[in-house]
């Protein structure tokens, strides 16, 4: 029989290819969503990757009774991905107790779903954004752990202690926390892919929208960093690359593999790249010019990240495997896709 995952955020833009690299390696799915920021019609792009339409339960986690009955009517949960959660940096600066609130009673009424279910094995969507501006690069998974420059991040920060101090506490669950450098690029097919809701903030959809005309110009966030071209430094990771990771993830779980109760895993490519050198192949891959210009630094941005991917390749077994030229050219394929469905 399929074992059943549960995938929290399902319809966003990690969650959706997560979604699909399960279905394809046999997994039931079960899709938890409220849609606050993801379309219903991201499970049609699933279905038509896969054959089959994953279930679907659309409510928001924060409602404890209404993650208890869905636990009730789905018997049989095997484990759980959460990725809900808010996740605009400026957005969490204005508004910090609706991403502490979000974040964080979601996150803890699952794991009392889990609890009062029996339901063992989490995995939790974390962010390198828990090590901020690190003293040493490549960031290892026992890099200091800097105090969080925006709500967001704290709520990433706490999350992981959360999980950490239910582990500890004795409770029969066993997590792994994976730490995702800067997910990119779309699904090949360009069926699922990012989908910003009004003004991209990250980058790769910035460059994608301004590519095809949307936006009028690419504002490069400050050339004058401590980095050989002066723009800032990330390690930018193909989104079907990090989904399969999760599910390497549940596999490990679920064969008891995992080392300990609690694993955590940086999910990078281990290289950094500079937001020029990502514009300039962007241009070189697809042949589009963009329209950029240099501005000051963005706030709260640091200079550079990137992972050492050492326990990730050795320990969990996974590796990123797809170029960036193929993850720019999945990106632009993407935009095209979604721009031609809009109009058409
Ligand atoms: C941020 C968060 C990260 C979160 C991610 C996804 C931090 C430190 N990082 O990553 O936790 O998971 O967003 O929401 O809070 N840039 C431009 N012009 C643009 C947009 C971006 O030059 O229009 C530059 C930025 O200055 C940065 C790089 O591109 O140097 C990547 O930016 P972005 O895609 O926003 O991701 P992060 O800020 O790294």
């Amino acid at each position: 029989m399929k074992k059943l995952v549960v995938v929290t955020g399902g319809t966003g833009f990690i969650g959706s290819h997560t979604t699909v690299e399960l279905m394809e390696a046999g997994y039931e799915v079960l899709i938890i969503d409220d849609l606050s920021n993801s379309r219903i019609e991201v499970l049609e792009g699933i279905e038509m990757i896969t054959g089959r339409k994953p279930m679907f339960e659309k409510f928001d986690l924060c409602d404890r009774g209404k993650v208890m009955d869905c636990f009730k009517n789905h018997p049989g949960i095997a484990a759980i991905i959460h990725f809900a959660a808010h996740k605009a940096v400026p957005e969490s600066v204005d508004k910090p107790l609706m991403y502490y609130e979000n974040n964080l009673l979601s996150l803890i009424n699952l794991l009392e779903a889990m609890k009062e279910h029996g339901i063992k094995y989490f995995v939790f969507s974390s962010s390198c954004t828990v090590y901020g501006q690190p003293d040493t690069l490549p960031v290892t998974e026992t890099s200091p752990i800097k105090k969080a420059t925006s709500p967001y991040g704290n709520t990433k920060q706490i999350a992981e202690d959360i999980i950490q101090d239910v582990v500890s506490a004795g409770d029969p669950v066993e997590a792994i926390l994976l730490r995702y450098f800067n997910p990119i690029g779309a699904h090949p097919s360009a069926l699922i892919g990012e989908l910003p809701i009004g003004i991209p903030l990250n980058l790769v959809p910035f460059i994608t929208q301004t590519a095809i005309g949307i936006r009028e110009e690419l504002k490069v966030f400050g050339d004058d960093y401590n980095t050989p071209d002066g723009s800032a430094i990330r390690d930018y990771i193909n989104v079907v690359d990090l989904s399969r990771a999760h599910v390497v993830s549940i596999e490990r779980l679920l064969a008891g593999k995992n080392k300990s109760a609690l694993e955590t895993f940086n999910l990078g490519t281990g290289k950094g790249l500079s937001v020029l050198e990502i514009i300039n192949t962007f241009e070189k891959t697809t042949g589009v010019k963009i329209n950029y210009r240099i501005v000051d630094r963005r706030e709260g941005d640091i200079e550079q990240v990137y992972a050492d991917t050492n326990l990730a390749n050795n320990e969990l077994g996974w590796k990123a495997t797809i170029s960036l030229e193929e993850t720019l050219r999945s990106a632009w394929k993407w935009e095209q896709y979604i721009r031609q469905e809009n109009n058409g």
